[in-house]
């Protein structure tokens, strides 16, 4: 029985994670603390109630008592680390959160790990049970121009508050591992998509306004690329580099999949048209298409070579991008009351907030 601690479990990746997990693993015990951020939503995992694998904490990282306490209660032995301030422009807008929960959320919990785990306090051998599985992003690799892919040997080069708390927090994991012999493991992995992904995320903000016929923002001139992967691949990625990841490595996620912003725009508005009707004037969705101020410092384009861990651990993606985005909208569209219940709250005056006068 795998005892597992899922941290930021309901959130976009995580809460997918936990319950992909549920599934392929039978015999494990998962706890799930989480700090219910504006990102996080207990909903997410709303079919969970009940199973008994399965325990809730609402919590923070950065309180190292709480930590200490569900490491010891519940013999943790793998943690999957997903918490984190995820958004580039709220990082732009107020970097505070993310020095924190990313920075500061991960050294509590490596420090909370390196203690519960030490076989023998001095020896400095920890148990072959043990890991560490830290989930990162390919942002802080920085920015590549037109040609050329990331590699888990590329040098960090962050170029935002989030990227760089990311950027940060990988290097507090490796020299854990480095120091002292912490197993640990690092994924860096390019831009997910799927259900569940917060409506601020580019994907669900351009299928929430096509479907309310709102403007649809593209920030500067709409060519920056993005590496998508489908959120269920990324999941299976995880568990791999878990069962079969080598520790004190670094592996690189990514979709084989660079997309234009412009074209992911443009294709879920065909999408959204098929799927419920043009808009009620009888024209296309790419007409609410607007060009809008860019986000400063904005990277240009992320790529990912992930060879590493299909030569060695087996995985790719599995989910082409036209599937995969066809499977989300349907998703958002058959959840509006998710998407609802969101963009009634605050989420309103964070959109003002970003995009009014832009
Ligand atoms: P998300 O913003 O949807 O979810 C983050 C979760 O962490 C939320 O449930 C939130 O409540 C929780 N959280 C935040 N601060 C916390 C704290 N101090 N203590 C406890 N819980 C806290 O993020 P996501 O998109 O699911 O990303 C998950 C992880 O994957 C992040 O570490 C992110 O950097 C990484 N990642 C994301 C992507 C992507 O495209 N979304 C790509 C690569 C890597
Ligand atoms: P985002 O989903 O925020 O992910 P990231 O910045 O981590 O890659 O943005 C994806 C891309 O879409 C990025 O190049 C910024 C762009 N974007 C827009 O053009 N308009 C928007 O309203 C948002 C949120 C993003």
């Amino acid at each position: 029985m795998k005892r597992i601690l899922i941290t930021g479990g309901c959130g976009f990746i995580g809460s997918n994670f936990i319950r992909f997990i549920l599934k392929k693993m039978p015999k494990c015990r998962l706890v799930n603390l989480d700090k219910l951020t504006y990102a996080g939503n207990p909903k997410n995992l709303y079919d969970l109630q009940g199973d008994s694998r399965y325990r809730f904490v609402n919590g923070d990282i950065c309180n190292i008592d709480l930590v200490r306490e569900i490491f010891a209660e519940e013999r943790i032995e793998t943690v999957v680390h997903f918490a984190a301030e995820s958004h580039v422009d709220r990082s732009i807008h107020g970097p505070g959160e993310f020095i924190q929960t990313n920075i500061f959320g991960t050294f509590n919990l490596l420090e909370t790990a390196r203690n519960a785990w030490l076989k023998n306090a001095g020896s400095s051998l920890f148990s072959e049970d043990c890991c560490f599985l830290h989930v990162s992003t390919d942002e802080v690799y920085g920015s590549l121009g037109a040609t050329g892919l990331f590699s888990e040997t590329t040098a960090y080069d962050p170029r935002s508050p989030y990227s760089a708390s990311k950027a940060s927090s990988d290097h507090l994991v490796s020299a854990y591992f480095h120091t002292y012999g912490l197993p640990v493991i690092i994924t860096n992995c390019s831009n997910n998509y799927g259900p569940y992904q917060f409506p601020e995320k580019l994907i669900p903000l351009i299928i929430n306004n096509a479907l309310l016929g709102k403007d649809l923002p593209v920030y500067g001139d709409g060519k920056n690329v993005r590496d998508w992967l489908y959120v269920g691949d990324h999941c299976e990625a995880i568990l791999t580099a878990l069962q079969k990841g080598q520790v004190g490595r670094t592996y690189n996620i990514g979709g084989n999949s660079e997309k234009q912003n412009i074209e992911v725009v443009r294709l879920v508005c065909d999408l959204v048209d098929e799927m419920v009707g043009t808009l009620p004037s009888g024209k296309s969705r790419q007409e609410l298409i607007r060009f809008v101020t860019d986000r400063p410092g904005h990277d240009r384009r992320y790529a990912i070579d992930a060879s590493r861990i299909r030569d060695e651990l087996g995985w790719e993606p599995s989910m082409t991008f036209e599937d995969g985005i066809r499977k989300t909208v349907q998703w958002y569209l058959e959840n509006r009351s998710w998407s609802e219940a969101i963009l009634d709250g605050s989420y309103q005056q964070y959109y003002e907030q970003m995009y009014a006068g832009r």
